[in-house]
């Protein structure tokens, strides 16, 4: 079995509970694009893990792979592997020598955007650098000459990075695809989401790598005919961080309470997200492109005491319905289209079936179905693993 799991919206849609939840069912875990921009805080046994590069199934023992879709600061790697190492977890995993190299240069070059509001970790100049075709690749740590030839005067910090990384550098593409041969079950973890997609996000105020589904494939060189299932994982309201069109922004005390009660601030930078009501537009069209099988809603107890609640149906552009997501400048002309639903206001974080939950909250998860035209087949109703509904 070979999973994809993705997010629908603009990042931080709770992805890491759900991959912890999926990652504990398969044999392997892989990365497949983007780098320490991406963030998941795991609450295992009480104690709390903050990972940017690493698959959070690392805490599970499984096998880890970072793909050659990735980008990788090999200081900030090394630094995550002893933070790991220190609180006793053995790091199972393999970093494709085909991945790029972030370097100094492009952490200086990313600190001056102004324009994106950028995570700042170098991920857009380093994308850029392997797209003309000038970048680094994690196994070019291991040839010394070749880095003097690159690099010059310093060149021996990344040849001592190489070093430090030599036993877990290795040719991603033919392991995974042996191990699938041989009937392992692998899950392919998304970072970010769809809408920072370089192809199928709000352009420019995306990220430089291919979140969707589809970026699987090349980021890890897996054949699309290997992927059995997608889940779109689907957060009950919609956030961003960063600038961009968001036509269900709320700049309002709704908004602020959205916020409050979802603890809407960045893991990796710690800015406040912005915050607004479920755009059924554009969860139903991430739906289409990532080719989601299942949805999982996140953060349903957030919307707990918030009365009503809106879900936007249809956008309005310039004077007409639309169902679709113009992902051109007319996204910003669009203005949300509500259907109004009466909210719950009972704690909803200890409900383990549909049956626990207020109608009113039952009504607001078939909506969802019924508006993206996808099953739902988990409800996350708290960070906690055990406060997770499966349908
Ligand atoms: P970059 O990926 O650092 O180049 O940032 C580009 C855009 O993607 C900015 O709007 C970031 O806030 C956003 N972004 C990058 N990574 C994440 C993430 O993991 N969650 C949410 N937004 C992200």
């Amino acid at each position: 079995m070979s999973i994809v799991v993705v997010g629908t919206q603009w990042g931080d849609e709770g992805k890491g509970k759900i991959v912890d939840y999926y990652g504990e069912k398969v044999d392997i875990v892989a990365r497949y694009q983007g780098g320490n921009n991406a963030g998941h805080t795991v609450v295992i046994n009480g104690e709390t893990f903050k990972l940017h590069f690493l698959p959070s199934g690392i805490l599970r023992g499984k096998f880890c792979i970072l793909g050659n879709g990735m980008v990788i600061e090999p200081k900030a790697l090394i630094e995550e592997i002893e933070m790991i190492k220190n609180r006793g977890i053995e790091p199972n995993i393999m970093i494709s020598n085909r991945a790029h190299v972030i370097l100094k240069k492009h952490l200086e070059e990313d600190a001056k955007d102004k324009k994106i509001g950028t995570t700042k970790r170098g991920i857009g100049p380093a994308y850029t650098d392997k797209i003309a075709r000038r970048g680094i690749r994690i196994g070019d740590l291991l040839d010394e000459d070749y880095m003097k030839e690159r690099l010059g005067s310093i060149a021996e910090e990344y040849i001592t990075y190489g070093r430090m990384l030599s036993s877990y550098i290795g040719d991603t593409t033919t392991t995974i695809n042996e191990l699938i041969e041989n009937g392992k079950s692998i899950m392919f973890e998304g970072a970010q989401g769809t809408y920072l997609d370089i192809d199928h996000g709000t352009y420019p105020y995306v990220t430089s790598s291919n979140t969707v589904s589809g970026g699987a494939c090349t980021g890890t060189g897996v054949g699309p005919t290997k992927i059995d299932k997608v889940i779109g994982i689907v957060k009950a309201y919609t956030t961003r961080v960063g600038e961009g069109p968001f036509p269900t922004e709320l700049n309002d005390s709704v908004g602020q309470k959205i916020r409050d009660n979802g603890r809407e601030y960045g893991t990796t930078t710690g800015r406040p997200r912005r915050c607004g009501w479920f755009d059924a537009v554009l969860v139903r069209h991430a739906c289409m492109i990532n080719g989601v099988t299942s949805i999982a809603i996140t953060k349903l107890d957030v919307l707990s005491g918030i009365n009503p609640i809106k879900i936007c149906t249809a956008y309005e552009l310039n004077g007409e319905i639309i169902k679709h997501v113009p992902l051109t400048r007319d996204m910003y002309k669009c203005k949300p289209i509500y259907e109004e639903l009466p909210g719950w206001d009972e704690d909803i974080t200890n409900a383990k079936t549909l049956d626990d939950l207020p109608e009113n909250a039952r009504v607001y998860i078939e909506k969802i179905e019924t508006l993206c035209k996808t099953n739902v087949e988990l409800v996350s109703v708290g960070p906690g693993r055990e406060q997770t509904i499966v349908i």
